[in-house]
């Protein structure tokens, strides 16, 4: 997604009849997107790739139930009531849906039984609570809370949450390919020095090594449907990759806020866009300092997106009644702005800790059932003062 990395032993060219020290052949494995015209990472092999048998899909998976024609409102469900399930790709819960993107949550208890494939696109996670690993084939990817982690379409993984601690992530999976905004890169590619971040706040796997854990299950997610495959050996047998395409995470507080002499609208918390979608972070910072600056968020039709939040504490400066873990989502069609008092008690305040994701959706999103199950029924009205 960002710059080219390496990672352990790679050929000098692709392509090349290539073998370990031992003599044993290596087996390319190329990850492309777009068709071939895209980013690409090549993975050099053990094993060959491509070789599963169809086996039952491991775990119960639900699709998600879309409740439509609902009335357009302003809406608040309450991520942590939303129930868990073992392993992630069980706990995978979509809230709000549409062609574009998928909001849900996970709260998974144990690793992961087998690998995953998400084949429907690329998943962004942030890490509500809970600590662990992610296992690739591009090697292991710690992660803690407040982590944004990003894993790429088709990449094979399992998530190992530490034992003990409670695990809850906020997903999102968009059907585009999931990127830095253009603006943020030079015409080489390189992020800008005045970028809201840098390449240094992105962490990698650093290290990759054959790794048999005994695991041959896999399960592809393609087209919303759960296909199960049986694996002839153990797919973490890479000795080396070299790409573009790669898991990473970036921790959120180390998205530098911008601040203004009046109140700056959302894009300038810009950190992750995709077809349709765009990802903001809200982090503690100063607030405007002008000394008529309401440095509040002013009530706004933004007719053209829906807008969703998910606060990560309990501290967001033009809001009442939310909590961590609450999502809220303002469809276009109707305004939005500040909770009673917000606006007309914000001015005393001269920095906010709030911490905060941001979705813009430019296509409407549809709530499912299990939204619905955990929906703040009074959250609309509560905007009346
Ligand atoms: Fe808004």
């Amino acid at each position: 997604m960002l710059d080219r990395r390496v990672v352990g032993n790679v050929p000098e060219k692709p392509h090349l009849r290539a073998t370990t020290a031992a003599g044993q052949p290596l087996y390319e494995e190329c990850i492309t997107r777009a068709g071939f015209d895209g980013a690409f990472s090549m993975l050099y092999r053990l094993q060959r790739p491509h070789e599963a048998d169809p086996s039952p899909a491991t775990g119960v998976f639900t699709a998600p139930e879309l409740v439509v024609a609902r009335p357009l409102l302003r809406r608040h469900y309450r991520c942590p009531a939303v129930p868990g399930a073992a392993t992630s790709a069980e706990a995978r819960t979509p809230l709000l849906v549409s062609h574009d993107v998928s909001v849900g949550f996970l709260r998974p208890s144990e690793p992961d039984r087998a690998y995953f494939v998400n084949a429907d696109g690329d998943e962004l996670f942030f890490v509500h609570e809970g600590e662990g690993v992610l296992r690739s084939a591009f090697g292991d990817l710690p992660y803690r809370a407040g982590d944004y982690l990003g894993v790429p379409k088709g990449v094979l993984h399992r998530f190992v949450p530490a034992s003990g601690a409670r695990h809850a992530l906020l997903w999102l999976e968009f059907s585009g390919a999931l990127g830095v905004p253009a603006h943020y890169r030079n015409p080489l590619g390189q992020l800008r020095m005045d970028a809201p971040y840098t390449h240094r706040d992105f962490r990698t796997p650093t290290e990759v090594a054959p790794l048999d854990e005994g695991i041959r299950g896999l399960t592809v997610k393609r087209r919303g449907a759960w296909h199960g495959y049986a694996l002839q050996h153990s797919p973490l047998d890479a000795v080396g990759w070299d790409g573009t395409v790669y898991p990473f995470v970036l921790p959120i507080q180390s998205f530098s806020p911008r601040v203004g002499q009046v109140h700056l609208p959302p894009p300038v918390h810009a950190t992750f866009a995709a077809p349709g979608a765009l990802v903001c972070s809200f982090v503690p910072r100063p607030l405007d300092f002008h000394p008529q600056a309401n440095p509040v968020p002013f009530p706004h039709s933004s007719v053209d997106v829906d807008e969703v939040l998910f606060y990560a504490n309990d501290a967001f400066t033009s809001r009442r009644g939310i909590a961590a873990g609450s999502l809220s989502h303002h469809p276009a069609g109707i305004p939005h702005g500040p909770h009673p008092g917000a606006y007309e008690n914000a001015p005393n305040e001269t920095h906010t800790r709030e911490i905060a994701v941001m979705l813009d959706c430019t296509l409407p999103l549809d709530a499912t059932r299990a939204a619905v199950g955990v929906e703040d029924s009074d959250y609309h009205a509560s905007f009346r003062a």
